[in-house]
């Protein structure tokens, strides 16, 4: 056989992996794309935890959770906003609490700071997790403040993967089916130079939940428990404060209509960019080159900060 036939077959075979990987991405998303709300199976009367929950796409999941009766358990830093907003969430006619938390602090001692969260909702069945809070330093990363770098990473990771391990045993408990959502981003699917430190550590928690989700689920496979869905949120832009400079973008969504989406797919898919919207984005960002989209995405961000500066 010539030489020819051999670079044939090479060729061929890799058409097919890129063809099988496209066809169970398109799959992925058209399951999310057609899955409907199911709520009822975490249990009446549950309560649902929110970190960051004060503000933004937080703020989205506290309202569309207490319009479908679940009690809120708000966690955020300021305790004003909090206090109003917890008073927002009881005129939908469910139970809310607040604990005040500021979750730059968490790396110092992680352990008694997410204990304390633990032990302040050891009486109420919590039902749904949401691991929202994260936060974005936008720039050239060799000008970012070593306080910038740390709080990142603090908001980030850390709760994430504390929260988790906290909660996933608790729920696990339950006789009830339970539910943890973890805030990644669209940003986790290829490098966005110029948001450097925020979308390394956003992969990481897309890549934690995925992991954390087989753990789990062979956990409550082995010890006959019920399970808990697992979804790593990667979600395009979102109204919120933190892309103010970006509301003119297209394809920006409201946070309720990011909440309401994700808790569509929860329990149908692990991972999803959730709205139809997003779907265009993450699908354009597998299959644009990365090399290309670390250059256009450094130098839009650069742009935005001069204009603002
Ligand atoms: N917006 C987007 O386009 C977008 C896209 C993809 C992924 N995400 C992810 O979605 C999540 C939420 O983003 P967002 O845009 O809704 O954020 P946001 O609008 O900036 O909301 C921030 C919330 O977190 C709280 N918070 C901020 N710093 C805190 C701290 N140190 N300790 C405790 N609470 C603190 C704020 O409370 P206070 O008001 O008390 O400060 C507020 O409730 C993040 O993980 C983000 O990475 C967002």
């Amino acid at each position: 056989m010539s030489v020819l036939w051999y670079f044939e077959l090479v060729g061929v075979i890799i058409a097919g992996l890129m063809f099988f990987d496209w066809f169970c991405e398109f799959y992925y998303y058209l399951r999310a794309y057609c899955a409907h709300k199911n709520l009822k199976k975490y249990g009446r009367e549950s309560w649902a935890l929110i970190t960051g929950a004060t503000d933004g796409i937080g703020l989205g999941f506290a309202k569309v959770l207490a319009k479908n009766n679940f009690n809120i358990i708000l966690v955020s830093r300021n305790p004003d906003k909090l206090a109003s907003v917890e008073g927002e969430i009881k005129s939908y006619g469910v139970q809310a609490i607040s604990i005040s938390k500021d979750f730059s602090k968490c790396p110092e001692n992680p352990e008694e700071f997410f204990n304390d969260i633990d032990e302040k909702t050891r009486d109420l069945d919590v039902s749904i997790l949401v691991n929202n809070i994260g936060w974005a330093v936008a720039g050239h990363f060799h000008d970012s403040t070593p306080q910038e770098v740390a709080n990142q990473n603090a908001l980030n990771i850390w709760p994430i993967v504390y929260m988790t391990k906290i909660f996933a045993r608790r729920m696990l408990n339950r006789a009830f089916p339970s539910a943890i959502i973890n805030l990644s981003s669209v940003g986790s699917l290829v490098p966005v130079s110029g948001l450097t430190v925020y979308c390394a550590g956003k992969s990481f928690d897309h890549l934690f939940t995925l992991d954390a989700n087989e753990e789990i689920r062979y956990l409550a496979k082995n010890e006959k428990l019920k399970g808990i869905d697992m979804l790593s949120l990667q979600p395009g832009l979102v109204q919120t404060p933190l892309i103010k400079d970006f509301y003119s973008k297209p394809l920006v969504i409201s946070p309720e209509s990011c909440a309401e989406n994700a808790l569509r797919v929860l329990g149908k898919v692990n991972y999803s960019s959730v709205h139809w919207k997003h779907m265009i984005y993450a699908m354009g960002y597998r299959n644009i080159p990365w090399y290309i989209n670390a250059k256009v995405s450094l130098k839009t961000l650069l742009k935005s900060n001069k204009r603002n500066s």
